[in-house]
This record gives structure tokens, C-alpha cells and sequence, in this order.
């Protein structure tokens, strides 16, 4: 039995991330299936050489791989004629329908606040982000709109994914975000139907022990700030959760930690939270932890328990420790040393 990753470095610092990323995952010997890793393209370089971010050929060896490690993409501020960012388009070639971001303390993080230890699961295919807009003009100047889509099966499989992994923590709970008071037909969509599933005749009362709470987006952020520690499984849609997880992000420090996963229900994809961080690419000081987390939360999504724990605690000890970090830590070390570090705890 083996293990195919597609791997994805992009752009920038991805290049440099993904590597050590993939040398962890070597360094696991029997704790998991053989990996056996498929180098592909994607993103901003590719695009200026060849005319395409997302090459064909990158998708369907996807569909050959069990799962894939993406690094970053340059994605250009200004509109680029023929340009559209391939992780967008990933996500809906093979239906990567959660986002889903652990975020915890860590000690030895400067400006990082002590007691956040949660996770958010963010619905990745609709919401705002069917990109349905529309600009028309009229008597008073232009006028832009854009649909917001909300279904029941994408509130329900996203909510069902939250409950899953709420089960596996200590705290069991779930707290649905959403704007339901303004938005009372979209976001009360999502409520109801998230509030619905532990009911559904197939989930057969797995999910009785967890506890469901609900926040209004706008105070969600407010106590997110105030006293992270309330929460324990977040889920939103769309373009809440992506605001929210880049603040969940911001609480406990350095981008450089923070890992996630695109998930669907046969295939899942890691992906440091960062981007391709032009400012410091080429110089070997990219933190590589973000990267090598979300190979570690890759294989858990598979199953993959024991390898997945096996690197979070070397991680772990290696941020504990304080000896061996990147400067966005507040260290001297190199991409490399901080990844013969991780190496020597596994
Ligand atoms: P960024 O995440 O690339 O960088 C923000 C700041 O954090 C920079 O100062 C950078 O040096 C630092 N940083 C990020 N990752 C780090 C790491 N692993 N180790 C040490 N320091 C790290 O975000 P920015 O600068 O807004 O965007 C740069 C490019 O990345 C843009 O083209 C943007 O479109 C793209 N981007 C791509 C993402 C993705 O591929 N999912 C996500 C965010 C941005
Ligand atoms: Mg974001």
C-alpha cells in the first residue's frame, strides 16, 4: 500500500516550505503508508510562462493522487486578463468543500494570546463566492450586485464535518456563526440547517454529546478578541469564515504556524494559511512549521492518526523549546535548521 501526494509548491516561499514538508513526511517510516510524492504546477510562474495557473494536466494527476500539499500562489492585485487563482479553482474541480483551520497557542510566541485552542470550519464553495456579479448603470451612476448562495446540502455537509471533528476534542462543541437576525433567509438557511443535522435519521444520535452554540458574526469577532478561550469548533459560511479565520490566525501570532486543509469527502489538500510572502523568498528563512502542520492535519484527515500526532509533538517541542526558530519567531535559525530540528524530535 502506498500513499500518493500530489505536491504543489507554487509560488515564493511555497518553494521553499513544501520541500521540508515533504522530507517529515519521508522521516515517518512504517507510521504510515509509503509516500510516494507527484511534483506538479500551479500558480502565478506557471501562468506567466505558459498562459494557464492551473494546468490540465496538474488536475487530472489530482484525481490519481489520495491527497496533495499545496504552498502559495503570487496572486496579483490588479486584474490580469486569463488569470484566476488556481486554489479557487482546485477547490471546485474536486469538490474541497470545507476549509477547515486549527488554531492554538503556542508558547514562545511573542504578541500570541495563552488560551486559544479552536478550530474553524469554513464552507468553501458558495456563499458570496460564486462570484455572481453584476454592474449596471443608472440615472444615480453605476449600480453592482452580487448573489449570495446558500443550499441545504452544502449547510449540511459542512455541518456535518464540524460535528465530526468537535467529536474528536476534548471540548465538543460547536458554535454556528452566522448573521441570521439581517440575513434571515440565507444565513437562516445555514442556522437551521446546521442546527438540523445531529436530528438526521442517518447521523443516528452520534453527535448527542455535542453542544451547540450560536454567535452573531459581528459579536463572534468581538469575543474572538475578548476571550478567545469560548470557542471550540466554529462554522460559517463562506466569506465569514474566511474573515474569521485569518483573525483566529492573527491571535496566536506568526502566519508562519498556522496551518489548514481543504477537505471533501475523498480527497484533502494542506495548505499553510500563508501566501508566498515576496519579502523574504530566496533568503531561507521561511518558518516551514505552517507547512509541515498541514501535512500532519492532511494525514489526519485520511486516518492517519499516529503519523499525524508524531509530527505535531516534534513541532511542538521544537516551538516549546525556543531554541531553533525562524526570525518571524523572534529567532536566528534558517527554513533548513528549523527542519533538521523537527527531523531530530521524530
Ligand atoms: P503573506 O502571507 O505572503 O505574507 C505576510 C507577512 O507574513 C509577510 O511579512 C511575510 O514575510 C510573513 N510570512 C508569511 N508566511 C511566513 C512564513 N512561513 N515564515 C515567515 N514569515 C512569513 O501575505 P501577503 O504579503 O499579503 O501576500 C503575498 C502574496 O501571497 C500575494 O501575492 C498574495 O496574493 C499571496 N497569498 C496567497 C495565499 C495562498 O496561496 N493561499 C494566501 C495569502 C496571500
Ligand atoms: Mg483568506
Amino acid at each position: 500500500q502506498s500513499l500518493k501526494i500530489g505536491l504543489i509548491p507554487a509560488d515564493g516561499i511555497g518553494k521553499e516550505v513544501i520541500p521540508a514538508a515533504k522530507a517529515v513526511l519521508e522521516a515517518l517510516g512504517s507510521d504510515i503508508p509509503k509516500p510516494e510524492f507527484v511534483p506538479l504546477l500551479a500558480g502565478w510562474e506557471v501562468f506567466t510562462r505558459g498562459g494557464n495557473a492551473l494546468p490540465h494536466e496538474t488536475v487530472d494527476a489530482l484525481k490519481e493522487c489520495d491527497a496533495a500539499l499545496f504552498g502559495a500562489v503570487s496572486s496579483p492585485t490588479r486584474r490580469v486578463t486569463g488569470y484566476s487563482s488556481p486554489i479557487v479553482q482546485l477547490r471546485k474541480e474536486l469538490d474541497l468543500y470545507a476549509n477547515v483551520r486549527p488554531v492554538a497557542s503556542v508558547a514562545a510566541n511573542p504578541g500570541g494570546k495563552p488560551d486559544v485552542d479552536l478550530v474553524v470550519v469554513r464552507e468553501n464553495t458558495e456563499c458570496l463566492y460564486v462570484k455572481q456579479e453584476q454592474i449596471t448603470p443608472t440615472e444615480n451612476g453605476r449600480e453592482a450586485r452580487a448573489i449570495r448562495l446558500i443550499t441545504e446540502r452544502a449547510s449540511s455537509r459542512i455541518g456535518k464535518m464540524a460535528f465530526d471533528i468537535a467529536l474528536g476534542r476534548p471540548r465538543k462543541q460547536v458554535t454556528i456563526i452566522h448573521k441570521s437576525n439581517v440575513l434571515s433567509v440565507t444565513d437562516g438557511l445555514f442556522r437551521e440547517t446546521v442546527r438540523a443535522v445531529p436530528a438526521l435519521p442517518e447521523i443516528n444520535g452520534a453527535y448527542d454529546n455535542v453542544k451547540i452554540e450560536e454567535q452573531i458574526v459581528d459579536s463572534a469577532v468581538y469575543r474572538l478578541f475578548r476571550e478567545p478561550e469560548i470557542y471550540d469548533v466554529m462554522v460559517a459560511p463562506n466569506l465569514y469564515g474566511d474573515i474569521l479565520s485569518d483573525a483566529a490566525a492573527a491571535l496566536v501570532g506568526s502566519l508562519g504556524l498556522v496551518p489548514s486543509v481543504n477537505a471533501g469527502d475523498s480527497f484533502v489538500m494542506g495548505e499553510p494559511v500563508h501566501g508566498s510572502a515576496p519579502d523574504i523568498e530566496g533568503k531561507g528563512i521561511a518558518n516551514p512549521l505552517a507547512a509541515i502542520r498541514s501535512a500532519a492535519l492532511m494525514l489526519r484527515f485520511q486516518g492517519h492518526t499516529v503519523g499525524a500526532d508524531r509530527i505535531d509533538r516534534a513541532v511542538e517541542q521544537v516551538i516549546r523549546e525556543g531554541e531553533v526558530l525562524t526570525p518571524d519567531l523572534g529567532g536566528t535559525s534558517k527554513t533548513q535548521e528549523v527542519l533538521d530540528a523537527v527531523l531530530k524530535k521524530l
